[in-house]
């Protein structure tokens, strides 16, 4: 089949808030862009972050600033981020809110009609700026209507499957159109990678089932670097039970309302944990704790905690967690009056795409942003900060690709490696016989939960890397896709996902059993304190020859020092 070539000036593979914010900024610009998303325009897990957006606007603690929300973030992060990133980050944030005021968000107000913000975990000051607990899904919203607004070519139902790279220089993608079966060439003079995370490759996990880390794979398989993706954060909260929604987030919101977590007995147990933050300490901790409790007999027969929002008036449920109460009342639980069953589940990527502070990558033309980036976070995000990240970098992004656009020729097209590439992905659609990829993905998924989980150690994760090159050496080559029709055929499209689960699911492992130490969301109970001698350094992961490489760098300290390096020394 030969494949359908569509050139434009600035590709955006992703559809969600960072990809949609990127082709709103490159627009600005005298470029043709053009979005590309697997699922259709409007559907990305962007609309499942609830509680809302981090910026330093100081409308309800005056104090705030965003040189605390720079320490908040690092703090966080056990200091494994990139601070020249995290400066960026919080300086913008506040524009980026007020970009999407003026686009048609409409936020929670305080009683004097500024934007309403809440408390998070481990932050200083109350900066989470929030619509109810739908934030997610306001933003995204509002970024799409701007997008239909503007001259931004939409092309969806479009699967990503390679990065095109020509002499270092990013030259687009191959993908198949999901709709028709063609294999499809997007040939761009620059490429934005926006595809999202991963959580997808974790049994319980709050992401869509977009989320399975193509771009990640593909950023691998083009030489593009990557950086700490063993820090995976897990969510302490969402649900446990009833089993029908398990994984389904819980928003941070609830406990920023008040909401307490307890145990079977009833004890309040972040109070023996982090007698200071309590429920509202960082992500990694909480969910420790959690884990903790169920692991020690302290959870309930359906192996989860309780969270309890039922001493909190009716009417501040009803105002302020709608979607939460909506979200209940469908599963039989009115949460006015009863707690709900509670535990933790795979959320974010910290790591991802090595990027400058322009968005850009050691590939010329090639920018990533959103969760597809890394460095931003370090080993912990801080909630609120997802959605703050997606629209500075997704801003960034744009613009720095449609500024290399505008001065750049049409790269040449590798056709080699579209012949290639248009091989592998039709050849589990020949095999006539073999495997589904159901099974594959189900015990990947349980692989990685069980092994390569919240808690680790050299055995976990040296069973878990055993297992999965088994399953990319021997497995992955007998799945056979039994359904041979090319239109909308989702066991292909799954089955190619497959293939970009086990390189992730690998990428994970890999720099995990190589730190030997715990620190963020990356915790060794054969090394579980944290060693700043060793491993104060990001590991930088990329594909040499066929093979992964790690490479620990040490983490540079621009602007706030940790606790163990005296600021004077940065
Ligand atoms: O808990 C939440 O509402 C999630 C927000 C986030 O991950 O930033």
């Amino acid at each position: 089949m030969i494949p359908h070539v569509i050139d434009t000036d600035v590709l955006v593979v992703g559809a969600g808030g960072a990809g949609c914010r990127a082709a709103i900024e490159a627009s600005e610009h005298n470029v043709q862009v053009t979005l590309i998303t697997k699922d259709l325009l409007g559907k990305a897990h962007t609309s499942m972050a609830e509680g809302g957006i981090n910026a330093a606007l100081g409308n309800v603690d005056s104090q705030d600033n965003w040189e605390i929300h720079g320490k908040d973030t690092c703090s966080g992060g056990a200091y494994l981020n990139n601070q020249e990133l995290v400066e960026i980050l919080v300086t913008q944030a506040p524009e980026r809110v007020m970009d999407l005021e003026n686009y048609g968000a409409v936020f929670s107000r305080t009683p004097e009609g500024l934007i309403a913000q809440r408390p998070f975990g481990h932050q200083t000051y109350r900066r989470t700026c929030y619509v109810g607990d739908r934030t997610g899904s306001e933003i995204l919203s509002t970024l799409v209507e701007e997008i239909r607004r503007r001259d931004i070519d939409v092309h969806d139902e479009i699967f990503a499957t390679s990065l095109l790279v020509t002499h270092r220089r990013a030259a687009g993608i191959t993908g198949i159109n999901v709709r028709t079966g063609e294999t499809m060439v997007y040939r761009a003079k620059a490429t934005i990678i926006a595809s999202g995370g991963a959580g997808r490759v974790y049994e319980v996990t709050t992401n869509a089932a977009a989320d399975v880390g193509s771009g990640y794979a593909m950023a691998y398989k083009a030489g593009v670097e990557l950086v700490d993706m063993e820090q995976f954060q897990f969510h302490p909260t969402s649900v446990a039970f009833p089993e029908a929604a398990r994984g389904q987030l819980v928003t941070e919101g609830v406990r920023g309302e008040g909401g307490i977590l307890l145990n079977k007995h009833g004890e309040r147990f972040m109070k023996k944990y982090n007698p200071k933050l309590t429920d509202l300490a960082g992500r990694d901790e909480v969910a420790r704790c959690i884990a903790t409790e169920i692991r020690e007999g302290r959870g309930n027969e359906h192996d989860a905690v309780y969270l309890d929002v039922s001493y909190i008036p009716a009417r501040i449920i009803e105002t302020r967690l709608p979607t939460m109460l909506k979200d209940f009342l469908d599963l039989g639980v009115d949460i006015r009056e009863e707690p709900m069953e509670v535990s933790p589940s795979a959320h974010h990527a910290m790591g991802g795409i090595k990027i400058d502070r322009n968005g850009g990558t050691n590939v010329q033309g090639l920018y990533a942003a959103g969760e597809a980036a890394g460095g931003v976070h370090g080993g912990n995000r801080l909630g609120g900060n997802a959605l703050a990240d997606i629209n500075v970098f997704g801003a960034i992004a744009g613009e720095s690709a449609a500024a290399f656009a505008e001065t750049r020729e049409m790269p040449r097209l590798p056709k080699n490696q579209i012949a290639k590439e248009n091989r592998r992905i039709r050849e589990p659609l020949k095999r006539e016989s073999g495997v589904t990829h159901f099974a594959a993905v189900k015990e990947l998924r349980k692989l990685m939960w069980d092994k390569v989980g919240i808690y680790r150690n050299r055995e976990s994760l040296t069973e878990a890397l055993t297992r999965i090159e088994e399953m990319q050496k021997k497995v992955w080559p007998t799945i056979t896709v039994e359904n041979k029709s090319t239109r909308y055929n989702n066991e292909w499209i799954n089955t190619l996902e497959l293939s970009d689960m086990l390189l992730v699911a690998e990428m994970i492992a890999r720099p995990a059993l190589l730190r030997e130490e715990s620190r963020g969301a990356h915790f060794r109970t054969d090394f579980p304190k944290t060693n700043n001698d060793a491993w104060f350094k990001n590991i930088i992961l990329v594909q040499r020859n066929g093979a992964m490489q790690l490479r620990p760098a040490p983490v540079v300290v621009t602007k706030w020092p940790p606790p163990w390096i005296s600021s004077s020394a940065s």
